[in-house]
């Protein structure tokens, strides 16, 4: 099974990354992983991030290091190492830091104190941090390697910063997902980027920050992947699990998700048609999952990220060294990481769709893999094993 461990503290030596599951075979090299790991750093390939990134950003050029489990840049089937290291070691090491005693409300600083029963409450944060994601990235992305090569793409692109929402009803997916690479807001619709830009501009300048929506969207993925038999195999809620993994990461959707709570029945599901002789859907309501499986038609996911807890403008907290009521320290931080946590959620969604395929197919070579996965049914009535005209209904 795909699984994987990642180790490293936010501001240790390195953070480090074991991916196990992935069959032999597949090619890979660190550079590989470059494209998207610079997409999770800015938001996209472009260049520069937008304003609002954390200024931390400028400081890392996450370079992954593969240490084991490729051979003659070919996967072996073995345990994957990978290792980046954190550039902004060297200014912290040795340097003597405060103890960090007074807690920020919506970060890790409270929580970690009480379950670890720390005084400094440092090392909380070293690891709550989200720095964990670009070592858990690298790793999701190989998946998305794999993925790749049976013919499945995963993209993002975000639909609302704070109070600014995009228009995008009228695009196609596969232009939002093209529009989303062409900014590093990762915004489709241009009109709306200006805006966005303002709001985390806004909240910069008012000492704040701000929060945002953004889309997931899976292509290629074939019919039958996860379950129903029990509620762990239910293709949703390993993807739902999964994305609320994110740091900040405080509601998901599928589909039409919420909405449908005001449509009726009749107009909420996916009505089936014959096209041909392939079965077709009108719409996807449903974002590609029925009863836990998905059903052939692209995966939509869709998330929302808090604003960032650690704000320049002070919050109420209490020192928990003395018990005096007193106001939060600033941390260097980003304002809003939206963009940045799009490219996170495609690493997620990554990860538990090739733990799906491999969990369907099997196979310990990527030969092996793509043979069983080329068999499996695609939405062709034969597939099925329909009467074009029953007789029989039940
Ligand atoms: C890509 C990314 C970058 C983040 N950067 C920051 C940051 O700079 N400062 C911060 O306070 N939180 C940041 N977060 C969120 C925190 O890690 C998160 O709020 C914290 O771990 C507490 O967890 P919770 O919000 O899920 O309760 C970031 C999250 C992501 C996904």
């Amino acid at each position: 099974m795909i699984h994987i461990t990642t180790a490293g503290e936010s501001h240790g030596p390195a953070l480090t990354a074991i991916l196990e599951g992935i069959p032999a075979g597949l090619p890979l090299q660190p550079e590989d992983l470059q494209p998207d790991l610079i997409r999770r750093q800015n938001g996209w390939l472009g260049g520069e991030p937008y304003r609002g990134a954390s200024p931390r950003m400028q400081i890392e050029r996450d370079r992954a290091q593969i240490l084991a489990g490729v051979m003659d840049g070919k996967t072996t089937g073995a345990p994957i190492a990978i290792l980046i290291e954190n550039a902004d070691h060297a200014k912290w090491k040795g340097r003597a830091v405060d103890a960090m005693t007074i807690p920020r409300p919506g970060h890790a600083d409270f929580t970690a104190g009480l379950k670890y029963a720390l005084e400094d409450l440092r090392p909380g944060l070293e690891r709550a941090s989200a720095r964990e994601t670009a070592a858990r990235m690298a790793a999701c992305f190989v998946c998305r390697k794999l993925l790749a090569a049976l013919g499945i793409s995963i993209g993002s692109y975000v639909i609302q910063i704070g109070t600014v929402k995009a228009g995008i009803l009228d695009l196609p997916l596969a232009e939002r997902l093209r529009r989303a690479e062409e900014n590093s807001l990762r915004c489709p619709d241009s009109s709306a980027r200006e805006k966005m830009q303002a709001e985390i501009d806004r909240a910069m300048t008012a000492g704040d920050t701000v929060g945002g929506i953004f889309e997931v969207a899976a292509i290629g993925v074939p019919p039958g992947l996860g379950g129903f038999a029990t509620w762990e195999q239910r293709l949703g809620s390993r993807l739902g699990a999964a994305l609320l993994g994110i740091p900040a990461v405080k509601g998901v959707e599928i589909g039409d998700g919420f909405a449908l709570a005001a449509v009726p029945g009749t107009q909420a599901q996916d009505a089936f048609r014959r096209d041909g002789e392939t079965l077709a859907r009108a719409s996807n309501h449903a974002g590609g999952i029925e009863a836990g499986i998905s059903n052939g038609q692209p995966l939509i996911l869709r998330a929302v990220m808090k604003p960032i807890a650690t704000t320049i403008s002070p919050q109420h907290s209490v020192d928990l060294a003395g018990g005096e009521t007193t106001d939060t320290r600033y941390e260097r931080s980003d304002f809003c990481t939206v963009p940045r946590a799009a490219v996170v959620a495609e690493g997620m969604v990554s990860y538990i769709l090739a733990e799906a395929v491999q969990e369907k197919c099997g196979g310990d070579s990527i030969g092996e893999l793509r043979e069983r996965f080329e068999r499996l049914p695609r939405g062709a009535l034969g597939d099925f094993h329909l009467d074009p005209n029953p007789k029989v209904f039940w």
